[in-house]
């Protein structure tokens, strides 16, 4: 039976299938470059029935895959990171690996293209909150585009940006097949022994161009030229290639929006620990003021405080606040809020589970681990573990 908007529940869905249908939402390539994300282990043409879907390959989360009879597990935060020398159980780098290759789960991390997409890790938080005109903290970042300037014939434009377009290329944050386009007039002189598109050989030529113009995350590079090249019908393509300095690719890192009403730091925190229900919640600084514009950063968003005061916020909320950090915020007009690094990350598993129940319907049976923070504080008589949804 065929469900708008999915698959049919016999059709048959590859790992390479899923890893599509996220990119489509958190373009992998627009991520750090220090980050490894996308299909970290197993084949992408596997078939996969079941996801379970976590912020990363805890004990907890690999014991639920064994029981589960999981095929795919999509974490957040990357299950291999550094380059692995090996992959053993009683290595620590490695050990997850090893547990899930051993049971032939495959395995895709959606981590900093997560981050930095519009609908994002820290979006995810700010919209849990409730905040309303939500975007991003800091726009475009961080951003590693190129510009790619394609120059051709008039009636090549379309062919050269659905090369541009299929591998990767020409994407502004939720906008695809981005371009610019100039008409103008070039000239080339062939030599002896070219094979020109239009003219001949020893005859200098002047000919109708368009200059396409579009952007292209830096690690698609080597894909989208050869894929221009490809299509080109010219023998010597003219493309230029250069770097660009601002948020190229749209997105960008954290998240700010305003409360409908303003109200007290107590009450504000009271409803941020209701809604986005965190192990803890830890805070510096007070204020007199009342908090109408919040900034949200989740993970490891400590250093943004600044951006977060630039923007106008009456309250940072991050993960992750360490001792120097937190005085610098007490002694300051923003409070910060650290809610965990974990406790903010994890509003995005929902949000995977969103776009893959809205391509695959019931063809994808998808499980959510929302595990507790590792740190927590003690209380007496307390039990603590994960639940899944
Ligand atoms: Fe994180």
């Amino acid at each position: 039976m065929w469900k708008v908007g999915g698959v049919s529940p016999r059709a048959r869905i590859a790992v390479r299938d899923v890893w599509r249908s996220l990119d489509e939402h958190f373009p992998f390539a627009h991520r750090a470059e220090w980050d490894n994300v996308g299909i970290l282990l197993g084949d992408p043409g596997a078939p996969v029935r079941s996801v379970l879907v976590a912020l990363d390959a805890t004990p907890a989360v690999l014991a639920l895959c064994r029981r589960a009879r999981i095929d795919l597990l999509l974490t957040h935060h990357p299950v291999i990171h550094n380059p692995l020398k090996s992959i053993r159980p009683d290595d620590t780098a490695s050990a997850a690996a090893f547990a899930l290759a051993g049971m032939g789960v495959a395995v895709i991390s959606a981590h900093t293209n997560a981050d930095v997409a519009p609908r994002g890790v820290s979006w995810a938080v700010a919209h849990r909150i409730g905040l309303f005109g939500i975007r991003p903290l800091l726009p475009g970042e961080p951003s590693d585009a190129c510009k790619v300037a394609v120059f051709v014939p008039p009636g090549f434009a379309d062919v050269a940006l659905e090369a541009i377009a299929g591998a990767g290329g020409g994407r502004v944050g939720a906008y695809s097949r981005c371009s610019f386009r100039t008409a103008g007039s070039g000239s080339f002189l062939p030599a002896d022994g070219a094979r020109p598109f239009k003219g001949r050989a020893g005859r200098e030529e002047r000919v109708d161009e368009v200059r396409l113009e579009t952007v292209v995350a830096r690690s698609l590079l080597p894909k989208v030229l050869a894929a221009v090249r490809a299509a080109h019908p010219y023998e010597e393509p003219s493309i230029d290639v250069y770097p660009l300095a601002g948020g190229a690719l749209g997105g960008g890192v954290g998240a700010v929006g305003d409360r409908k009403t303003p109200a007290s730091l107590d009450d504000v925190l009271g409803e941020i620990f209701r809604r986005v229900r965190p192990s803890w919640i830890r805070v510096a600084g007070t204020t007199t003021k009342k908090v109408r514009r919040i900034a949200v950063v989740a993970g490891s968003g400590s250093e943004f405080a600044r951006a977060a005061r630039s923007a106008g916020a009456d309250l940072f909320v991050t993960g992750d606040m360490k001792y120097h950090q937190a005085l610098e915020a007490a002694a300051g007009e923003m409070p910060v809020a650290d809610v965990g690094h974990g406790s903010a990350e994890k509003w995005i598993l929902p949000e995977f589970r969103r776009v893959l129940a809205g391509r695959f319907g019931k063809g994808l049976a998808i499980r959510v681990f929302m595990e507790e923070e590792p740190l927590r504080a003690f209380r007496p008589g307390e039990r603590r573990g994960g639940n899944t949804s």
